[in-house]
């Protein structure tokens, strides 16, 4: 499980790099499923989803090679195409393997995916596009069949801008025949990260990062190499860092345009940004005033993923700030634990009231999913005395090198398992 121990009240200085976005190696380290032919993937971060998603691509046969940063896999040679529900329980986006078998295969049997429990997290959207692309979905006894002999491109509309949901119509339909297009699809950096990845494989992708996207399909797809986009929520989170401890910090590998929302809320509570190329420098006032309402909606509205580490941030802020979390229904998770700190933090169905307090105190915290895990290590970094931090296994699903980040920027944490 371990436990991060923190002690509070440092001030940060110097630069962090910011790893490989998560949320785009694995929907990536899944389409090489669909590509067929070895892939290799740069700037791949160290995380215990991307783990499992290898694990994943080996259960199917695939050869998989790992060194630092760097994945290589073949999937010249799937052996299998069903995925085991041990495997399917470790992670949400195991889901997305569904789209990139049919698409290799022409059958997918799994069951339903895990992940982090911050709502029920349904797959609807996701198998009635299957059905849309003529893939017969058989859902008996907990187990997903899908099969077809060939995708059939069609048109589909998205009652909700499903992330996952896009991805996976991107990944059945790359190789279909005809063309497909999406509407209302998810708008977020991460879906244009798959659709350069498989259109520098070969595919025919137009549109990635509006809400019409187009995927012509081709009868195959080529071997490639590819660097993975940097972690806008990883970004935000060591933002955040800076911001609760009053200081000045340089934060490297970062595509500003991805982060614009979560700008403009840091630079509500008086902290100073200045932009240069791929870097910034995040500057914090000793007393942060309250952002305005906070609401989490899909791209490019507030990332529901920073929700959580921005609470942490309003919690010590003058004033009085609302969140509103409009995607999932249970990501307030991390309120009781902050409250046990001394916040000061209300819940009302989506809508916490948090009154920020002049200092937090050092306690004893469970992590309870991996945003809700970094929000409490954020606000460790400020609290007066320690704060240890336990179940940090769910820290690891998103953070690579957390500790030793924060080490090198000045924070006193240690880790123990
Ligand atoms: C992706 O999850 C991310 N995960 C999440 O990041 C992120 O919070 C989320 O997108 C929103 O940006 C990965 O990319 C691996 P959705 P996903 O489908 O695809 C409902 C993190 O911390 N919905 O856009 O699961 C769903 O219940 C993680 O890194 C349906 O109702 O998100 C939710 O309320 C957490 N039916 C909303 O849509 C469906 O079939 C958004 O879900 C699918 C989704």
């Amino acid at each position: 499980m371990g436990q991060y121990i923190i002690e509070g009240g440092k001030s940060l200085c110097g630069s962090v790099r910011i790893q490989g976005a998560k949320n785009s190696a694995l929907p990536i380290l899944a389409a090489t499923v669909a590509v067929g032919t070895p892939c290799v993937i740069h700037n791949c971060p160290d995380l215990s989803d991307i783990d499992a998603t290898l694990k994943i691509l080996r259960s199917l046969g695939c050869e998989v090679h790992r060194s630092v940063g760097t994945v290589s896999v073949d999937s010249s040679r799937i052996s299998l195409n069903s995925i085991d529900d041990v495997l399917m329980r470790e992670m949400r986006s195991s889901i997305i393997f569904l789209g990139a078998l049919v698409s290799a295969t022409g059958e997918a049997v799994m069951t339903a995916p895990g992940g982090c429990d911050i709502g029920l997290r349904p797959i609807d959207l996701h198998l009635a596009a299957m059905r849309k692309l003529g893939i017969r979905v058989a859902e008996r006894h907990g187990k997903i069949r899908c099969s077809c002999k060939r995708v059939r491109g069609n048109k589909i509309t998205l009652s909700f801008p499903s992330v996952g949901a896009t991805e996976n119509i991107i990944l059945a339909s790359v190789r279909a025949s005809g063309v497909t297009t999406i509407i209302n699809a998810a708008r977020e950096p991460e879906i244009v990260d798959l659709a350069m990845f498989l259109n520098s494989c070969g595919a025919r992708i137009s549109g990635a990062g509006e809400s019409v996207i187009v995927i012509e399909g081709v009868e195959r797809l080529h071997s490639v190499q590819y660097a993975i986009m940097p972690d806008r929520i990883v970004a935000g989170t060591y933002m955040s860092a800076a911001a609760v401890t009053g200081s000045s910090v340089i934060i490297e590998d970062v595509i500003p345009s991805h982060l614009a929302p979560v700008f403009s809320c840091f630079e509500q509570t008086g902290c100073r940004i200045e932009v240069s190329g791929n870097k910034l420098r995040i500057t914090a006032p000793k007393k942060l005033c309250a952002p305005d309402t906070i609401r989490t909606m899909p791209y490019p509205g507030f990332p529901t993923d920073c929700q959580a580490i921005m609470t942490a941030v309003a919690s010590v802020a003058d004033g009085v700030t609302l969140i509103n979390e409009n995607i999932f229904e249970n990501r307030f998770r991390h309120v009781s634990e902050l409250n046990r700190m001394g916040a000061d933090i209300r819940v009302y169905d989506k809508v916490a009231v948090v009154r920020g307090v002049d200092r937090l105190q050092g306690a004893c915290v469970d992590a309870t999913d991996l945003r809700a895990g970094a929000a409490l290590v954020i606000a460790g970094l400020c609290a007066e005395g320690v704060t240890t931090v336990n179940s940090i296994h769910y820290i690891d699903r998103g953070y690579d090198s957390l500790a030793e980040n924060l080490t090198s920027l000045g924070v006193s944490i240690r880790r123990k398992d």
